[in-house]
């Protein structure tokens, strides 16, 4: 047996609006939910039991889970969910979900972050962690600006020497190591864990096993690694998973677009580079849809360009419209003629108006 924890509780603060109604990992992305990528990716390296961490909007996990195939006694892993009362953090949510655990105090225990794309070797991580008997053992990656990440300096045989996190200057970017969002604890370490609290493995738990002399070591492994925190990582990862680039065993059929059942494309439009057409979504006459994701039931209108976009679910998109880089809210409605691009976010529910004075533009 080989358990492992997927930490799935975070509000998602920095892909609002799309997570004020679905908690990031149960955002669709090559037409399954996140978490579903990385179940399988689990089931597939041998993990036969998996806690979900939750805290934000559990009860979606648990609506989920009940309708799926996943969630049924022969799908080939046991799915098992744990809700905080109250968020704990990433360090309080392993200890917590810990309680779910069937392991022995010496048995490995993977951990992963909800909202992280990769191709990681999952299981020469664990081979790893038990032949260098480490406490913990961090998947890392290389990154050529990693301001916004956790940096993990290792000496030559990986053994961890600090943690540095979000470093702003260029003294403390010491390494291109990054911490990429995937652990092997000794169970017997999660249980040292203070229970009932907030806790930050990042801030607190790695650099107190580092200050009590205990045995910390990183991998680093180069393949496929997106965090899709935030709206331009999303739409790469969506595309990179329906293009076949990022690996899923989901994703049984890469091409140049997904267009799941019941969307409906005007036989004059054009849909390309990674897109996904959600359940039900609609595209009008000439339009051009180019590596976006438009999620279940949305509607795009004619003469329209969407690039790099997410275009939420049941969202209305008039004729004629532009939208580059910007992420449309669950069911707003952008009226006629409108542009919008790189960087703007229409909260859910919104309603822009058709626009009358007309632009010329260089679709
Ligand atoms: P942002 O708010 O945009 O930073 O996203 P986030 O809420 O996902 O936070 P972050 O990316 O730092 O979280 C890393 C991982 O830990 C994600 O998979 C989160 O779902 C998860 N996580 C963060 N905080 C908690 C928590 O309090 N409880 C649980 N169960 N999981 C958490």
């Amino acid at each position: 047996m080989r358990e492992a924890i997927l930490l799935v509780g975070g509000q998602g603060t920095r892909l609002r609006p799309l997570t004020i109604n679905t908690p990031k990992p149960m955002l669709p992305v090559a037409g399954v939910p996140f978490t579903v990528h990385q179940i399988l990716r689990a089931r597939d390296a041998g993990v036969t039991r998996i806690v979900l961490a939750t805290s934000y909007k559990a009860d979606v996990f648990a609506d989920f889970l009940s309708n799926s195939e996943l969630g049924a006694a022969d799908s080939g892993i046991d799915i098992v969910i744990a809700t905080e009362d109250e968020p704990l953090g990433t360090g309080g949510a392993i200890r917590y979900a810990s309680s779910f655990l069937t392991s022995a105090p010496t048995d490995s225990v993977i951990v992963f972050n909800g909202d992280v794309l990769t191709g990681l070797d999952i299981n020469a991580l664990v081979h790893h962690h038990e032949q260098t008997n480490s406490d913990v053992t961090l998947y890392l990656t290389k990154v050529s600006d990693p301001r916004a990440y956790g940096l993990v300096p290792t000496d030559p045989t990986g053994r961890v020497l600090q943690f540095l996190e979000k470093p702003q200057t260029p003294e403390e970017i010491v390494t291109d190591q990054i911490n990429a969002g995937c652990y092997v604890f000794t169970r017997s370490v999660i249980d040292r864990i203070p229970p009932g609290r907030p806790v930050s493995v990042e801030r607190e738990t790695f650099p107190e096993l580092l200050a009590q002399s205990r045995l910390v070591s990183g991998v680093v492994d180069q393949g496929y690694w997106l965090d899709l925190g935030t709206p331009l990582a999303f739409v790469q990862g969506s595309v990179d998973l329906v293009r076949g680039i990022a690996p899923s065993p989901a994703v049984i059929a890469p091409g140049e677009s997904l267009i799941l059942a019941g969307a409906i494309v005007d036989p004059t439009a054009v849909i390309s580079d990674g897109t996904t057409l959600g359940v039900n979504a609609r595209v009008g006459v000439d339009s051009i849809v180019s590596g976006s994701v438009v999620f279940a039931g949305a509607v795009i209108g004619d003469h329209c360009v969407i690039r790099n976009s997410i275009i939420g679910e049941g969202a209305v998109i008039g004729d004629h419209c532009i939208i580059d880089g910007s992420v449309i809210g669950d069911h707003s409605q952008v009226g006629a003629h409108n542009e919008l691009r790189e960087g703007v976010r229409v909260w859910v529910d919104s309603v822009i108006p058709e626009l009358s004075v007309r632009f010329s533009s260089d679709q």
